[in-house]
């Protein structure tokens, strides 16, 4: 199958896409790195990365919807991250609210739907609404899921589902016998979504700085150097011919 997109930006030449070449992944995660060293290079603030990348993320969650791809979730505020300079975090959180006051009316009519995972209730009160609201008025959408990880951590998704785990155990509800991957994958942040097929990284960083440890243990990983401010939709296709040229085993023999 062919199909032609049109970009809004004039500078960006329109591609045919032969998508039969191409294996898409139910579920893509990304860690949206680079945008400080994109504004350094240019002599700008750290910021001006920030909103620059805002723009990436909207743009690959589009073209997400359009290539088939169910559920894409991005990294974008470490547990870690805390730890920066309280200017940086502040600057952080404005800029997620204002995505998300912006954005939400174009989620609603491109019919994403829009999720959140990670310690929630740490997140400033107005960074809150903002992301319930969001939640609440896209719930019923059916293209793509746009999963925002806040405030996120791996081991702390895994600490917090132990505790669910052994709450539902000194409850009488669960018996310590039926705990099973499945089990414990029922307590994970968000259950419902299949675990990524596909990891990509931005930035040349070869890590998983804490990102779905639980879910990415049979994941693809695609690093690309490119920053996250200049990923755009010619990246996220590169990505797609590193991710389908992969022979997925599971352990198994091909
Ligand atoms: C990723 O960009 C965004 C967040 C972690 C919030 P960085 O801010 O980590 O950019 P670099 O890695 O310093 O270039
Ligand atoms: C990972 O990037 C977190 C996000 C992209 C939100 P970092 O820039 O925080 O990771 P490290 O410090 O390089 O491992
Ligand atoms: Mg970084």
């Amino acid at each position: 199958m062919k199909f032609t997109t049109r970009k809004k930006d004039d500078a960006v030449l329109d591609e045919v896409v032969d998508l039969s070449e191409l294996s898409i992944p139910e579920h893509m995660a990304v860690i949206m790195d680079g945008n400080g060293r994109w504004a350094k290079r240019r002599g700008l603030p750290r910021v001006a990365g920030h909103k620059a990348g805002a723009e990436s993320v909207s743009k690959v969650v589009e073209a997400c919807g359009r290539l088939g791809i169910k559920f894409v979730t991005l990294y974008a505020f470490s547990s870690e991250n805390w730890n920066r300079p309280q200017r940086e975090v502040d600057s952080l959180m404005g800029l997620l609210e204002k995505f998300l006051k912006d954005k939400t009316p174009q989620m609603v009519n491109d019919n994403v739907r829009f999720r959140a995972i990670g310690r929630l209730d740490k997140l400033p009160p107005s960074v809150m609404r903002e992301l319930e609201y969001a939640v609440e008025v896209t719930s019923g959408n059916t293209g793509v899921t746009m999963n925002l990880a806040l405030s996120y951590g791996g081991r702390e998704e895994i600490v917090d589902a132990a505790k669910q785990l052994m709450r539902r155990c000194a409850d009488g509800e669960l018996c310590i016998d039926e705990v099973d991957n499945e089990v414990f994958g029922s307590a994970m942040y968000a259950p419902d979504m299949p675990d990524p097929c596909l990891l990509v990284r931005t930035s040349g960083e070869v890590r998983l700085s804490n990102f779905l440890l639980w879910q990415l243990s049979y994941a693809e990983i695609v690093i690309t150097d490119t920053l996250w401010p200049d990923f755009r939709y010619e990246s996220l296709l590169s990505a797609l011919r590193e991710y389908s040229a992969r022979d997925r085993r599971f352990g198994k023999l091909l």
